[in-house]
C-alpha cells in the first residue's frame, strides 16, 4: 500500500481522469486514465482481466504476465468494489463491452473494499428489498439503481422549468409548523423547545397564503411528512411533495390543465433524455400521454360497479380501485393518465370548495397514471366565513387556524392547486413496483436508518 501511494502521489493526478464512456470512444493506441470501482476481476493463464465501472460505464482492463508482471499480479490481488485508477492504451476487442478494452500501463489501488461485500450490486434482483435498502449506498453502486435518481432529476427540473416558463415562483416554506393540515391524526410531533409543533404535512396553507400575499403564482418542492402507519407499496411517511397554487382561477379544470400539462412535459423529457436507458434497464416504454380524460368520483363508481368492483367506501376509491379503473380507462380511452372529479366533501380537506349546488362534492381531483394516484388537488375555499364554517364542520378548532382565516379577510382571489408525490411519479414511470425503490433513503413505520 505504501508503494502505491508513493507512486500516486509521483504521478496520479485525476486531473487526467476521463469518463469511461468518454474513453471507449478513443481511438485504438490512444492513452488514457480512467478511475472507479472493481466490478468483476478474471484471471485466464498468463491474463488478468478487470473490469471498472464509474458512473458513466464499464469498461475491461488487460494485464499479461509477460508484458507487465507487476500489473499482472496487482489485477489478480482485486477484489469486489475496490477503487482503483488504470493508465493504459485502448485496442478494439470484439469480445469486450464497448468493443475494446484497456491494456494495462499502470494501476493503483486506492481504496480496497472489505470483504465479502455485503450485496453484490450486480445481483440485486436476487437481494431483498430490505437488504438493498440497509446497504443502500452499495444498491446504487448498481448502474439500473442509479437510474431511478437521475430519472428523478431529469423529471424535477423539467417541472421546475415547466411552472417557472408558466409565472410560478418557487417558495420554500416551513417544514415545522404549529397545525395539521391534511387532516388530524397523521403528523409527527416535534418538541419545539417548551412547546408542541410538528412536521408539515404539505405546504398547504402556506402556499395559499402566498398567493393571496401577492405572488398568484407559487410552487414548492420539499419533503412533507405522513404519520400514516401503512405498510403498502405506495406510501412513505417521508415524501417528496411537488406543490403549486395558482390565483385568479375560474374553477378546478385550470388548476388541472396546468398539472397535465406538466406532468407530459415531465413524461416527454425523461422520455427524451432517458427513454432508451430506461426501456434497456425497466423494460418499460415511456410514451407521453397525450389524451387526459375526466370522470367524477360518481361515474368512476359506476364504471368500477359495473365492471365487477365493489368499492368498500362508497366515498372513496382504494388503491385496488384505482388500478381497475386504470385499465378500465386505457381499455376504453386508450390512456394511462386521466382524472377522477369532484371527490365527496367527506373525503377532503376543510379548505377544498364544494361544488355550488351540489355541497355534498366538491371541486377537487385526482390525477391517475398507470392506476395509481399521483396528484391531488382542488379549488379552495376563498370565502372567509364560509371557510370558517368548514373549519368548523370538520371538526377542527378554529382559533387553531385563525393565522390561515384572517389572511382572507384582506382580499383573497380565488385559488387552487395541487400537490404530486415525486416518488410515486418516478415508480410509475418506470414500472416499479415498490415506492421505497424510487426514495434515495425511505422513511416508513419500520425504517429509521440509513
Ligand atoms: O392527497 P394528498 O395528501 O394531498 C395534499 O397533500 C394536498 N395538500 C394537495 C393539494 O394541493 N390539495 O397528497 C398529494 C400527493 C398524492 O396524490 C400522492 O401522490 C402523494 O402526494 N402522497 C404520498 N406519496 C408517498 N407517500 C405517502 N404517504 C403519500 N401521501 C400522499
Amino acid at each position: 500500500m505504501e508503494k502505491f501511494q508513493k507512486v500516486m502521489q509521483m504521478t496520479l493526478s485525476f486531473k487526467e481522469r476521463i469518463p469511461i464512456s468518454e474513453a471507449l470512444r478513443k481511438a485504438e493506441g490512444d492513452r488514457v486514465l480512467i478511475a472507479g470501482w472493481v466490478h468483476t476481476v478474471r484471471v485466464v493463464g498468463g491474463v488478468s482481466f478487470v473490469v471498472i465501472r464509474d458512473r458513466s460505464g464499464m469498461v475491461q482492463c488487460v494485464a499479461k504476465k509477460n508484458v507487465n508482471p507487476e500489473a499482472f499480479n496487482i489485477v489478480k490481488e482485486l477484489g469486489s468494489e475496490d477503487v482503483v485508477a488504470v493508465k493504459g492504451s485502448l485496442i478494439s476487442s470484439k469480445a469486450s463491452l464497448g468493443g475494446k478494452e484497456i491494456v494495462i500501463d499502470e494501476i493503483y489501488v486506492i481504496s480496497r473494499a472489505a470483504k465479502p461485500v455485503p450485496i453484490d450490486p450486480d445481483d440485486w434482483e436476487k437481494t431483498s428489498l430490505a437488504t438493498r435498502l440497509d446497504w443502500r449506498f452499495l444498491d446504487l453502486r448498481s448502474p439500473r439503481n442509479r437510474v431511478i435518481f437521475e430519472v428523478t432529476d431529469v423529471a424535477i427540473n423539467a417541472m421546475r422549468d415547466f411552472y417557472r416558463s408558466n409565472g410560478f415562483i418557487e417558495i420554500f416554506t416551513p417544514k415545522i409548523v404549529a397545525e395539521a393540515t391534511e387532516g388530524g391524526a397523521e403528523v409527527f410531533p416535534v418538541i419545539y423547545f417548551d412547546r408542541n409543533a410538528f412536521l408539515a404535512q404539505s405546504p398547504q396553507l402556506y402556499k395559499q397564503m402566498m398567493v393571496i400575499s401577492g405572488f398568484e403564482r407559487v410552487f414548492e418542492v420539499g419533503p412533507v411528512y405522513r404519520a400514516e402507519k401503512h405498510h403498502t407499496n405506495r406510501h412513505l411517511t417521508e415524501y417528496e411533495s411537488v406543490d403549486i397554487e395558482m390565483g385568479f382561477i375560474d374553477d378546478h379544470e385550470d388548476v388541472m390543465r396546468m398539472v397535465e400539462r406538466a406532468v407530459q412535459h415531465t413524461i416527454e423529457t425523461v422520455s427524451s433524455k432517458y427513454g432508451k436507458i430506461v426501456e434497456e434497464y425497466f423494460k418499460i416504454k415511456l410514451d407521453t400521454p397525450k389524451y387526459v380524460p375526466r370522470i367524477t368520483f360518481r361515474e368512476a363508481h359506476k364504471l368500477l360497479e359495473s365492471n365487477g368492483f365493489k368499492q368498500p367506501d362508497p366515498n372513496d376509491i382504494d388503491s385496488e380501485g384505482e388500478k381497475a379503473l386504470g385499465e378500465i380507462i386505457e381499455r376504453e380511452y386508450g390512456t394511462q393518465l386521466f382524472y377522477v372529479t369532484e371527490y365527496p366533501w367527506v373525503k377532503r380537506p376543510f379548505y377544498t370548495m364544494k361544488k355550488d349546488n351540489d355541497p355534498n362534492y366538491t371541486k377537487s381531483f385526482d390525477l391517475i397514471y398507470r392506476g395509481m394516484e399521483i396528484v391531488s388537488g382542488s379549488q379552495r375555499e376563498h370565502r372567509a366565513e364560509v371557510l370558517e364554517s368548514q373549519i368548523k364542520e370538520k371538526g377542527l378548532s378554529v382559533e387553531s387556524f385563525n393565522f390561515f382565516i384572517r389572511v382572507f379577510r384582506y382580499g383573497a382571489p380565488p385559488h387552487g392547486g395541487s400537490g404530486l408525490g415525486l416518488e410515486r411519479l418516478v415508480a410509475q414511470m418506470l414500472g416499479i413496483k415498490n415506492i421505497r425503490e424510487a426514495r434515495l433513503l425511505p422513511r416508513d413505520p419500520e425504517r429509521l436508518t440509513p
